[in-house]
C-alpha cells in the first residue's frame, strides 16, 4: 500500500491511473477506523479496480469548542486495517497541504445544511462540503462511498456532487451497528461504561417511531412523541432532536405517506450521537390517495 502526502502526488497517480482506464473507488475517513469504515472499503473494493482511503482529520468542520485536538489518531492501526482490506493508497494530506495560506473558497450547500447537525454545529457542514469537493479533486475518484450513520452529510454530498458537476457517482452504505444497536462512530469510545450502556437507547427510539409509522399511524407527532419516551428512560441522555423528515430534502414531515427518514441526536455527558432510519412503504402511498 501506498502512502500518499501531498495533493500533487495523489493527482498524479490517479490521472495516470485513469488515463489506463483503471476505475478508481474512494472513502474519505477522518481515520479511527472501524467496522463501518470497514464495509465501505469492502464496498468498494469489489466494485473498483483501484481503491483509495483518505485519512484527514479537517479542522474547518470542527468548532472551537468541538473535540479536534482530542480527535482519536490511531494511524498505525489504520494503516493496518487499509492493508488488510487491500487499499492500493493511503492519502494522508497534511492540514497545511488541505489549507495553505490564501485559501478562501468554501462551498456550502444552504439548504440541506440548514436544519439538524446544521442548527446544532453552524460552520460543520461548510467544512464538510469544501473538504470534500477538495478530496475529490485531489483523488479524482469514479465513486466514492460514505455511510449511512452521517445522513445529511451524505445527502449534501450527493447535492453538491450533482451541483457541480464533480464526474463521480456517490454510494451511501448501510449503518454498521454493534450487536445492541448502537451505530458505529470513531466518536463512541469517549463513551463511560455507564454512558455506553444506555447509549443505544437512541436506535431503541428510532426503530419505535418506525414501527409505529410501518404499523399504520401516519401522523408523525405520535411517533416523534414514542421516540423521546424511549429516550427519557434514561434521566442522563438529553434529546437535541427527533424528527420525521423527507428523505430528500430533510425537511420535517407532519404525516408519513409512503416514505420518509427518521433522524436523531442526543448528547450523552460531553458526547453527541447521531443516528437516522428509513422507512419505505411502497404501495402505503397508492392506497392513501385511492
Ligand atoms: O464522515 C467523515 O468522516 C467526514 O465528515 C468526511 C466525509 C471524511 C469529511 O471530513
Amino acid at each position: 500500500m501506498k502512502i500518499i502526502r501531498t495533493a500533487r502526488s495523489m493527482a498524479a497517480w490517479s490521472e495516470r491511473l485513469r488515463r489506463e482506464g483503471v476505475t478508481i473507488g474512494f472513502v474519505p475517513t477522518m481515520g479511527a477506523l472501524h467496522d463501518g469504515h470497514r464495509s465501505l472499503i469492502r464496498a468498494a473494493r469489489l466494485r473498483c479496480d483501484a481503491l483509495v482511503v483518505s485519512i484527514f482529520v479537517n479542522p474547518a468542520q470542527f468548532s472551537p469548542t468541538e473535540d479536534l485536538s482530542a480527535y482519536p489518531r490511531p494511524i498505525a492501526r489504520d494503516r493496518a486495517l487499509c492493508r488488510e482490506e487491500g487499499v492500493d493508497v493511503c492519502f494522508e494530506p497534511t492540514a497545511q497541504a488541505m489549507y495553505p495560506g490564501g485559501f478562501q473558497t468554501i462551498v456550502t450547500v444552504p439548504a440541506l445544511a440548514r436544519r439538524w447537525e446544521g442548527e446544532a454545529r453552524p460552520h460543520h457542514f461548510a467544512g464538510v462540503a469544501t473538504v470534500v469537493t477538495k478530496l475529490f479533486g485531489m483523488v479524482r475518484p469514479h465513486l466514492a462511498l460514505f455511510g449511512q450513520k452521517d445522513y445529511q452529510q451524505a445527502a449534501l454530498i450527493r447535492q453538491l456532487a450533482h451541483d457541480l458537476n464533480l464526474g463521480v457517482a456517490i454510494q451511501v452504505r448501510q449503518t454498521v451497528r454493534e450487536r445492541d444497536g448502537l451505530a458505529m462512530s470513531s466518536r463512541n469510545i469517549y463513551l463511560s461504561a455507564d454512558e455506553r450502556r444506555i447509549a443505544p437507547l437512541l436506535s431503541q427510539a428510532l426503530r419505535a417511531g418506525r414501527q409505529m409509522i410501518e404499523g399504520g399511524m401516519s401522523d408523525v407527532a405520535a411517533s416523534e412523541q414514542i421516540m423521546r419516551q424511549t429516550i427519557e428512560q434514561a434521566s442522563t441522555i438529553h434529546v437535541e432532536y427527533l424528527a420525521v423528515c423527507d428523505q430528500d430534502s430533510l425537511e420535517p414531515l407532519s404525516v408519513v405517506m409512503d416514505r420518509a427518514v427518521l433522524l436523531g441526536a442526543v448528547r450523552i455527558g460531553s458526547v453527541r450521537l447521531i443516528d437516522n432510519l428509513l422507512v419505505n412503504m411502497p404501495g402505503r402511498k397508492r392506497r392513501a390517495t385511492h
